[in-house]
């Protein structure tokens, strides 16, 4: 690759301001001093930026265990962002896999691979998502069974061209749920429960597919594990 475009991908300067620190001389290449932005540099490289060595940042691939008020989103808002409680360098360059609402909970991936993304994303995959809904009022008997079946069959929501995809329904306690679902519409959890009469008050998602948070506590994150990328 190019150095002003590794420059770039491994500090803080953009492009042209890479080709700046070059022409002041602030960058070495295997011990000698380069100026030309189009200089090839690779892996086995050793380039320093005012004698920082400097690393390219290969693809990432992190389980977050996101607190509420935290946003899923890449520009800036009222909120902090996932990728904020992420300090990694470059961390501005990871996706969270999806969304979670800001008052939602738990687990959420963060990568910047795209593909491995719209893998683990794409409902044809049928990774199930396990949430953990805490309802305002009781769910039980009859409208529990319809509740049940609805789910199973697909709702038509608002707005939707289609029926959600056919979810799994179980009751812990009268008021929470468990929630399984294979894919990821728009509010889809709150819509669902909104479609038969009920209201979420506390909702939670406990894995994707052979993720699942365990232990990991609230605000933190750890990588995924070989095995666990190569899962998707
Ligand atoms: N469904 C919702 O309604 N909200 C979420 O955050 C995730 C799924």
């Amino acid at each position: 690759m190019r150095l002003d475009r590794f420059l770039s991908e491994t500090t803080e300067l953009t492009r042209s301001l890479a080709k700046k620190a070059l022409h002041r001389g602030d960058v070495s290449v295997d011990g000698e001093v380069v100026k030309n932005p189009a200089t090839q540099v690779g892996e086995a490289s050793r380039v320093t930026w005012n004698d920082e060595p400097l690393a390219l940042v290969g693809l990432r691939y992190l389980l977050l265990h996101k607190p509420a008020g935290v946003e899923c989103t890449a520009r800036r808002t009222l909120y902090p962002r996932a990728i904020d409680l992420v300090d990694l360098p470059k961390a501005e360059r990871l996706q969270t896999v999806g969304r979670l609402d800001v008052d939602t909970t738990g687990l959420v991936l963060l990568t910047d691979d795209g593909q491995w993304s719209h893998r683990v994303t794409s409902p044809k995959h049928r990774r199930g998502k396990v949430y953990r809904v805490t309802l305002a009022e009781p769910l039980e008997g009859e409208a529990l069974a319809r509740a049940v079946e609805a789910f199973a069959e697909g709702v038509m929501l608002d707005g939707e061209e289609k029926p959600t995809r056919s979810a799994e329904l179980a009751m812990r306690e009268p008021t929470v749920a468990e929630l399984t679902l294979y894919e990821g519409k728009y509010h889809q959890v709150k819509r669902m429960f909104a479609a038969v009469g009920h209201h979420v008050v506390a909702l939670h998602r406990e894995s994707i597919g052979p993720l699942a948070l365990g232990d990991l506590p609230e605000g933190e994150w750890r990588e995924l594990t070989a095995e666990e990328i190569a899962a998707f």
